[in-house]
């Protein structure tokens, strides 16, 4: 049985109802709960508005509960998985919290893409909950061929987390290195430095991330591929948040720019499908 959550209805049928309460509560519904016995796929996109999504999915589990489901869950980005590590004591690995939830909510897998902390393909076991992660690398480096006009690139990742989206087709990878948090009430280490040494003279140069967020990251590889001569750059990452109006910004610094439909972004120009479903 397929369950379709309408955050997903840019690329498939929703067959679940999520609504609010006049309060702000999450209400859903699954219509064909009955027929939900066996074996249950369960898209349901967990950004944006992760806080709301991932109660939306707490709930829609435990309704399947009912009927013994057996769930995988798809959910192509995985919100808090950047917070796989404790930088200052006190706080909390939230991606391991994130996982446990899901486990013990009734989640027997977990398929997603790209995800942050796993930094490879393939089957791991995280805080208890079984994943299947994907990687997008090899559509974004196809889309960039188009892009380039079957004109040969570079391609290179911002820092050491992507390594395995280029490695494998003999990219490199720029080393990262982030400050102490800023002041105030978000949570934010800005880069210190980004660092790589590379002679991309009259070159076409792809760079591969996991995520744009805000941009930073993408932003000062760019300076760096600009200054070592590049010819024409592409910036591409499979999910997309593109804060602070970075996806403008983005678009008047290099020559080209997407990113999957992990997050639907008017550059989403890569289809997850062709993955999920393989
Ligand atoms: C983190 O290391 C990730 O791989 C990305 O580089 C990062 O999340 C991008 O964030 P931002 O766009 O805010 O620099």
């Amino acid at each position: 049985m397929q369950l379709v959550s309408p955050n997903f209805k840019d690329v498939l049928t929703p067959n679940i109802e999520l609504k609010k309460f006049p309060d702000g509560d999450s209400y859903v519904r699954i219509p064909k709960l009955k027929e939900c016995t066996g074996e249950v796929t369960l898209y349901h996109r967990l950004y944006p508005k992760q806080d709301r999504s991932l109660i939306q999915t707490l709930l829609i589990l435990e309704t399947l509960r009912q009927v013994n489901a057996n769930v995988t869950l798809v959910a192509p980005y995985l919100p808090y998985a950047r917070q796989d590590k404790i930088v200052l004591e006190g706080e909390v690995k939230s991606a391991e919290t994130i996982c446990k939830l899901l486990a013990q909510s009734g989640c027997k897998k977990l398929v997603t893409i790209d995800c942050h902390f796993l930094k490879k393909e393939g089957e791991f076991d995280y805080a208890g909950l079984k994943i299947r992660n994907i990687s997008m690398n090899d559509k974004l480096i196809a889309h960039a061929k188009k892009a380039f006009n079957d004109e040969p690139f570079e391609i290179i990742s911002p820092d050491e987390g992507a390594k395995y989206m280029v490695a494998a087709k003999g990219g490199k990878s720029m080393k990262k290195t982030r400050g102490v948090y800023e002041q105030g009430d978000v949570a934010y280490r800005a880069i210190s430095k980004l660092e790589g040494k590379f002679d991309f003279r009259d070159k076409n140069v792809l760079i591969i991330d996991d995520i744009i967020a805000t941009g930073s990251t993408m932003f000062k590889a760019l300076e760096n591929v600009k200054a070592s001569g590049a010819k024409s750059i592409a910036c591409a990452a499979t999910h997309g948040f593109f804060l602070k109006d970075s996806l403008a910004k983005l678009r008047t610094s290099c020559n080209f720019v997407f990113v999957s439909n992990s997050i639907p972004s008017p550059v989403s120009e890569v289809n997850i499908m062709e993955k999920l479903k393989a």
